[in-house]
């Protein structure tokens, strides 16, 4: 029995139980078979729950990208490492082979390099969804630099906050972007941010839609004659196991983003196992994971997890929109996709469609169906079952974090029996556990509480960009030694946990997490607007939608609502972006509020769910008339 492949269910228990009885035989195994070392670590794990403080295979020397790309080169040399489908269908594709990406990965170093990145350095990368991209992370783990990906759908200030956050010294982006029917200009929404930030020596501009663009003389450059000029041989900046690999920003309960950050061999190690395990990859499937690399299923399971193993990864430039809503299944049947993994969101959109956009295509190349980003309600996991799936291919209901760096708990397909909305099972290595409002661990089957993790894996963010006491409080201070993800969960009576959503103050849309904090914020800063509060309820395609309950000034109640509503949507798709957009807006005298003066979003929540049959006591608001006022005027379409 191989612990690094799991073949059956049997197996699947015996490699658990060994993973908790014996945590560091087990990683230590898996990380010494599969992956290669340029030193041996000394310690598999080193941690400390209090400070929080968290070390995997200490004292070993790697690069990741000899493990993602040089090894392979002796086996695997011609074969396809990433598949480049563009946004438009009659665009060829394109076959990077490993040996092909080896060679612009270390043009790509060496381009880095020659305009003074360094180790360490930060390199923020806006790129749409092309080769460069993937090209411009493994270029930057090559040389040590730190990559921090920002989704190309974030606005110029999300941009310009998450540039000075993390001091990044460069931008790779593109002169434009193709998206669907549209072209954006990318270019443009960097000048606006770099031009907020002092770090930012070059800017990177990779050629794509081909417009006109302005460059800045002395910052600005082209990065196709740079890269002509460069060798195709860069040796790999050797790293320690805890060394950055990356930041990689998500939103949290208040304003600021957090910038996650990653380290080397963990997460190395766990996204290259869970990737194997969870999609049961085998030698000649062709993998299509439909996230843009701007998040971190797209860093995990496009990127870096897939070329561990040697597997050829996809890359989607477009929309499942675009030309039509067959554009999935078009994709599927001319690559002869095996794995296919996406967002509930997308799959809730494309099955209001007609059901010709899927027959059209064969889809029997399929074998795993995968969910993430969000619970799969059961009427998506139905449609996806049977109309993509054909009742053939197991659903993997994937549960996990950007902050949890790889898949936590999931069926593995062909192994664990699925039902629908469960991630079923934890996998080797992860221990959850539910918790109580006393913070006590609530034991046995048949409950629910607030979900935590009570024992470290490998690829856990270590830190919080230049703040790890947002780190500890955030993550490690709600329970004692455990970690808490902001989820709650339920475990039923066989163990399989079903995630039943957000306890905290962040909102899936879309699949796209949500602090409402800083969307309140950008709202906050409109001048007629005194104060807000944004809240999620259900909706038939998002899973969820915003819903903003706002208090005008006085002399806001003279203007046109109509006309306050565009302006307020402006003003967030100015601060954040057009995906935190608010779908309804209602102008409200006041917000109920605690005593203590924190707003009781538990109320407005119902509200906005038009869900007020039982409010539960609201004798104890400072302001309990307001709560009549607001559902008298509630806004339900
Ligand atoms: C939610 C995405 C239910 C959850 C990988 C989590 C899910 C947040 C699932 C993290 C799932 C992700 N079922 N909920 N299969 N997967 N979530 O950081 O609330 O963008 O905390 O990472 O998405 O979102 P993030």
């Amino acid at each position: 029995m191989s612990n690094y492949h799991i073949k059956n269910f049997e197996e699947y228990f015996q490699i658990y139980r060994k993973s908790v009885r014996e945590p560091e035989n087990f990683w230590g195994e898996v990380a010494e078979e599969h992956f290669v070392w340029r030193k041996k670590w000394n310690s598999v794990l080193q941690y400390d729950f209090s400070k929080p403080e968290f070390k995997w295979f200490e004292g070993a020397k790697l690069n990741i990208t000899e493990n993602c790309i040089d090894r392979h080169l002796m086996t695997r040399a011609d074969k396809t490492a990433i598949l480049f489908e563009p946004n438009d269908p009659a665009e060829p594709a394109q076959h990077i082979t490993y040996a092909e990406l080896s060679k612009r990965v270390n043009k790509m170093a060496n381009v880095l390099k020659s305009q003074g990145v360094k180790k360490g350095d930060r390199v923020c990368v806006y790129l749409p969804m092309i080769p460069e991209l993937a090209v411009t992370l493994l270029a930057c783990a090559r040389i040590g630099a730190i990559h921090s990906v920002v989704f190309a759908g974030f606005s110029s200030t999300a941009l310009a906050t998450r540039i000075k956050d993390a001091s990044c010294k460069m931008v790779v982006t593109s002169d434009g972007s193709y998206r669907g029917s549209k072209t954006i200009d990318l270019k443009g929404i960097v000048d606006e941010a770099v031009a907020q930030c002092d770090s930012i020596e070059t800017v990177l501009v990779v050629k794509r839609t081909g417009e006109a663009i302005p460059m800045e003389e002395g910052r600005d450059q082209w990065l196709e004659p740079l890269l002509d000029e460069a060798s195709t041989t860069c040796e790999p900046e050797i790293m320690d196991a805890e060394d950055p690999l990356f930041i990689l920003y998500t939103s949290g309960s208040t304003g600021r983003p957090k910038g996650m950050l990653h380290t080397t061999a963990g997460y190395m190690v766990y996204t290259a196992y869970t990737f194997k395990n969870i999609f049961q990859y085998k030698e000649e499937d062709i993998y299509w994971c439909t996230a843009d690399i701007g998040w971190i299923t797209g860093h995990s399971y496009i990127v870096y997890g897939p070329l561990a193993n040697g597997a050829t990864t996809i890359m989607f430039e477009g929309v499942p929109s675009y030309p039509d809503f067959g554009r999935f299944w078009e994709v599927v049947e001319k690559h002869r996709v095996t794995q296919f993994y996406t967002a509930p969101t997308a799959i809730r959109a494309l099955a209001k469609e007609n059901l010709d956009y899927v027959n059209k295509y064969d889809l029997t190349s399929l074998k795993v169906l995968g969910s993430v980003g969000e619970p799969i309600n059961e009427e998506a996991w139905h449609w996806y079952n049977d109309n993509i799936g054909k009742q053939k291919s197991p659903i993997v209901d994937t549960w996990w974090q950007t902050e949890t760096g790889g898949i936590m708990i999931s069926p593995i397909p062909y192994v664990t029996p699925t039902i629908p909305t469960y991630a079923t099972l934890p996998m080797p290595g992860i221990q959850p556990a539910l918790m109580d409002e006393r913070g006590e661990e609530i034991k046995g089957n048949l409950v629910n509480g607030s979900l935590c993790i009570k024992f470290p894996w490998p690829s856990m963010a270590r830190t919080i960009w230049g703040d790890h006491d947002r780190y500890r409080d955030t993550y490690f201070s709600a329970f004692n030694n455990c970690y808490f993800t902001g989820d709650g969960a339920l475990r039923d009576a066989v163990g399989y946990y079903r995630i039943t959503g957000r306890v905290d103050d962040v909102v899936i849309v879309s699949g796209h997490n949500l602090g409402t904090a800083p969307i309140e914020d950008a709202i906050n800063e409109h001048p007629a607007v005194a104060e807000s509060a944004i809240v999620g309820f259900p909706h038939d395609i998002k899973g969820n939608a915003l819903y903003g309950f706002i208090i005008l000034k006085e002399f806001g109640e003279t203007r046109l609502r109509e006309n306050l509503r565009k302006e307020i949507n402006q003003q967030i798709t100015e601060h954040i972006g057009p995906i935190a957009k608010l779908d309804r807006i209602q102008f409200v005298p006041g917000l109920p509020k605690t005593r203590s003066g924190k707003i009781m979003r538990r109320i407005l929540r119902k509200i906005a769910s038009n869900d007020t049959s039982n409010l539960g006591d609201i004798s104890t608001l400072l302001n309990p008339e307001v709560v009549e006022q607001i559902i008298a005027e509630v806004i339900l379409e």
